[in-house]
């Protein structure tokens, strides 16, 4: 696999395996994590990213209120940074200056979307890591700087399900008494109303369609949209147990079918009907009871400090305080 970049590696890993599947990561390039934005703003019937932008609006001054002056808030895929800008904003006009740390794995893109920041913001300095969430958080661990950790936009939700209690714990981790953790996450559990929001059924959907042109590019691959069909399952679990509900989502071959990454000479063969799974895990996004969020924060040693959710309880957006150890 010499030709291939080493993040790329993983792609091929997991094309190839028993699970064909991609990890989730690989659908955010500049132009996913476009559409991704422009898919979620302008959903007029599935609102979480109003939601979550009302619920962070309405409870600013709880949310910023208890930091310490000198706070600097550090994002985990942060894509646009689209709901940050108020945190941003009202971080600024209390400590004058601040420095921002989004993390994600669309370099390119958030370091357009730095740029843009800090010619909005004069005072603003914004300091982009591109890569995975846990290397990012990694990197400014031992800043001295007190943290608003953000992880915005059910994006924790697409962490594989048994990874999640082992990244909340790694998260406490690296967290001092100090910070501060503010997580949304989608309750939505309507099943209608979630798998029509997933699925665009036989209609084109453009964030799909653009990773397989990226699949194509990267790999010189032969993949045929026309091929493969976006299905949606959603799955639910007891809101008063650990597991929470979930959404699996697949591209599903149509035909049997061989697709070629021409620049590895790799061939990948396809039943007819058979799965290609666009994240590591069975889990594609979460939707999380109260019960469920309360006891992944009570088992990675947080205290719940803020717990918002809106008026059709389908979003929360929580403030988790570290324990002392
Ligand atoms: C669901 S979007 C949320 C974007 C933004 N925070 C929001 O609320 O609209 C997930 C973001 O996480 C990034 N991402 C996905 N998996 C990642 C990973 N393993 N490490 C780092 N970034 C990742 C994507 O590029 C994307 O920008």
């Amino acid at each position: 696999m010499a030709a291939v970049p080493a993040d790329l590696k993983s792609v091929v890993s997991s094309l190839t395996s028993k699970r064909k599947h991609v990890p989730h990561w690989y659908l955010y390039d500049t132009r996913g994590s476009e559409i991704f934005e422009e898919i979620v703003r302008a959903s007029s019937t599935y609102k979480h990213w109003n939601h979550e932008h009302t619920l962070i609006q309405e409870h600013m001054k709880d949310i910023v209120g208890n930091m310490p002056s000198s706070t600097m808030p550090v994002e985990l895929g942060s894509g646009a940074s689209s709901k940050t800008r108020p945190v941003i904003e009202a971080l600024l006009e209390r400590q004058g200056e601040l420095t921002y740390v989004p993390v994600d794995i669309a370099t390119d893109y958030i370091q357009e979307i730095s740029r843009e920041l800090e010619r909005e913001y004069n005072a603003l300095t914004v300091e982009p890591f591109g890569g995975l969430f846990m290397d990012g958080l990694r990197h400014v661990a031992s800043r001295s700087e007190p943290k608003l950790l953000l992880f915005l936009g059910n994006s924790f939700a697409n962490v594989p399900i048994d990874e999640q209690l082992p990244m909340m714990k790694e998260i406490r981790a690296r967290l001092k008494v100090q910070d501060r953790f503010l997580l949304g996450l989608d309750m939505n559990t309507d099943r209608e109303a979630v798998i029509r929001a997933y699925r665009t059924g036989f209609t084109r959907c453009p964030w799909l369609d653009n990773f397989i042109d990226r699949l194509n590019k990267d790999f010189e691959a032969d993949m045929n949209k026309m091929a493969f069909e976006n299905t949606v399952n959603f799955v639910e679990n007891p809101a008063d147990g650990d597991t929470p509900s979930y959404v699996q989502q697949y591209l599903r071959s149509s035909t049997n079918q061989r697709v070629h990454l021409r620049k590895l000479d790799v061939t990948i063969d396809f039943l007819a009907g058979e799965r290609l799974y666009l994240a590591e895990g069975q889990n594609y996004s979460c939707k999380y009871s109260e019960h469920q969020v309360r006891r992944l924060a009570e088992l990675s040693n947080f205290a719940v400090e803020g717990f918002w959710v809106n008026e059709e309880a389908k979003y929360c957006v929580v403030c988790l305080v570290p324990n002392g150890k």
